[in-house]
């Protein structure tokens, strides 16, 4: 059994902000109360163990729930695996985490679902959710066996990495997704409009000099799958939301009623294309980071709820391919180890974003709208959970990393507020 002492839990689903005591025991939360005596803990403890934390201090979060990860196994495993990739999230405060499918081979068969699956419950840290391919391959062509895959355990369908350029393909997929209650994560980009563009078209490319991508790319694609969502009612999720125009048309379609949620990424809330040189590749991401005036519009739209949920799109490279020249350098930030820190520091310390609305973002709301366990702290709920110390401050060192990958824009620099203690399950997965 665990006591933590004095934590100060943040909990939107019980609407519960405050200083108390909570008890774990059997994977599960016990109870909540203002404080315990060691009497009563001993007596609830029918004897076994206890274990006390004290939590002064400290806050207590459900465990963050991430809808964007890729995790590179089966096929990329330089990059990350599946073990490397939990490690990584349990160390950022992450209990869930939804495998993006773009491996190689790709997730588009039940066999591979139920690999990624297994290979999750075997690292046995944090919970490890396959996302299943819409189409074949990611080919674009012809979609998977939706109903198979959802049986299998894919949490979600998506070709992320990838925007469906087919408008009936893509409502196909809304259509057949109702069939299995999961969500479409859309990653929006007209190929075409993207024009094999290396960062936001803008001033800063024009400077650089290099091929730029329109916000275009992103929000032509985006009414196409708005209006088909209210077409057909399929449930659609739109990953990494990175212009303004975005946020308006979301916002928007929320108000006719589209079943549509969307996510932000912490790099879109932090950097903008003013930040980007040729020599600095994490910076190379898709979406792209993009102007300040999208920027703003982001944090508005994530703290106004237009925007559901944060997300980090951690998406790992070797060294030797991010040291290649910016344009031929692969896109793509890791987030899970510096998503937590990054947020606080950067929007909730500076009162952008309130520690209630970032608990919402990334953990109530994710497990909601998934169907997800985790999510809250009630009791009877999965002990999955974190403890947040908001006065930590760490240099983000590539040998600390326990991804594979350290393509993250804040090596080197120092940032505020980590996870120190992770659990799953009422298990201790990490502690800092
Ligand atoms: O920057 C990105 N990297 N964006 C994507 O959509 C895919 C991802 C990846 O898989 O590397
Ligand atoms: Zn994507």
């Amino acid at each position: 059994m665990w006591w933590l002492k004095n934590v100060h839990i943040i909990d939107p689903r019980q609407e519960l902000a405050g200083v108390r005591d909570v008890l774990v025991a059997d994977g599960k939360i016990l109870e909540i109360a203002l404080s315990y005596t060691e009497e009563e803990v001993a007596a609830k403890s029918s004897g076994e163990e206890v274990k006390t934390v004290e939590g002064k201090g400290r806050y207590l979060f459900p465990g963050l729930i991430d809808v964007h990860t890729h995790l590179r196994e089966p096929g990329q495993e330089d990059k990350e695996d599946i073990l490397s990739g939990s490690r990584a999230a349990v160390r950022g405060g992450f209990t869930s985490i939804l495998a993006m499918a773009n491996t190689s081979p790709v997730i588009d068969q039940r066999a591979l679902v139920e690999f990624v699956l297994n290979q999750g419950q075997r690292a046995g840290l944090a919970r490890v959710y396959p996302v299943g391919a819409v189409s074949k391959g990611m080919k674009g062509e012809e979609l998977v066996e939706m109903v198979e895959l959802a049986e299998g355990g894919a949490a979600a369908f998506s070709d992320d990495g990838k925007g469906i350029q087919n408008a009936e393909l893509m409502r196909l997929a809304l259509e057949y997704v109702k069939l299995t209650k999961r969500l479409i994560i859309s990653h929006c980009e007209d190929s075409n409009l993207q024009n094999k563009g290396f960062m936001h078209k803008g001033e800063a490319s024009a400077r650089l000099g290099l091929r730029g991508i329109p916000s275009t790319a992103e929000t032509v694609m985006l009414a196409r799958d708005l209006l088909l969502a209210a077409e057909t009612g399929g449930r659609l999720h739109v990953a990494h939301v990175s212009t303004r125009e975005g946020v308006d048309m979301i916002r928007e379609a929320k108000t006719r009623g589209v079943d549509v949620s969307a996510e932000v990424n912490p790099h879109h809330l932090i950097f903008t294309d003013e930040e980007i040189t040729l020599t600095n590749t994490s910076l190379k991401v898709n979406p792209p980071l993009r102007s300040r005036a999208d920027r703003e519009a982001l944090i508005e739209g994530l703290a106004d709820g237009t925007i559901d949920m944060l997300a980090t799109d951690h998406a790992p490279h070797t060294w030797e391919e991010k040291a290649r020249p910016f344009a031929e350098a692969p896109f793509g930030i890791t987030g899970l180890e510096t998503a937590l820190a990054a947020v606080w520091q950067h929007l909730v310390k500076p009162g952008k974003l309130t520690p209630e609305r970032m608990i919402e973002a990334w953990s109530t709301l994710p497990a909601h709208r998934f169907g997800l366990p985790g999510g809250s702290l009630q009791p009877g709920q999965a002990a999955d959970m974190v403890l947040f110390d908001p006065e930590l401050k760490e240099m983000i060192k590539a040998e600390d990393l326990r991804s594979k990958a350290q393509n993250t824009p804040f090596l080197g620099q120092e940032l505020q507020g980590f996870a120190v203690m992770t659990w799953v399950e009422g298990k201790l997965v990490f502690s800092r």
